[in-house]
């Protein structure tokens, strides 16, 4: 495993779309590898493909129930509404205020190939949608309520 530079904003591969992956083979288990490795070092909850140069869909995501995978993620049901601050390692000066759906079903394929469903709620749902927005380019910036600058 090895770290990976973490893109930030103003980099233009943090606006670009990301491509389905379309064989799970070694290549993608070590980028999944390296970009837990890279989150954790920089303590962080998720990261996406993309903030380390690959525009590729992966993302992963850490709220402290455990590292979840999620290769080709798409998020297939949501509901609720719930506005909370967050922030994000490619924006490392920014906070700001999003609403974000407080459940969603989210269907992704696992490092093995599987395909799952999975529910999540509140603080891992939020952090599921922050990442597949990467996938599409977009940033937290583009649907804060409220940006403030980080102390
Ligand atoms: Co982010």
């Amino acid at each position: 495993m090895s770290l990976r530079n973490i893109r930030v904003i103003g980099d233009d591969i943090l606006r670009k779309k990301s491509r389905e992956i379309t064989e799970i083979n070694d290549r993608i288990r070590e980028l999944l590898d390296d970009m837990a490795e890279t989150m954790r070092d920089r303590e962080g909850v998720g990261l996406a493909a993309p903030q380390v140069g690959i525009l590729r869909r992966a993302i992963i995501v850490d709220v402290g129930e455990g590292l979840f995978e999620f290769i080709n993620p798409e998020i297939i049901e949501s509901d609720g509404e719930v506005s909370m601050t967050e922030g994000c390692l490619s924006v490392p000066d920014k906070i700001g205020e999003v609403r974000r759906p407080q459940h969603i079903k989210v269907r992704a394929y696992n490092r093995d190939g599987e395909e799952f469903e999975l529910e999540a709620h509140d603080y891992f749902a939020r952090a599921i949608c922050h990442e597949v927005d990467h996938l599409n380019g977009v940033v937290f910036l583009d649907k804060a309520d409220t940006i403030a600058n980080k102390e």
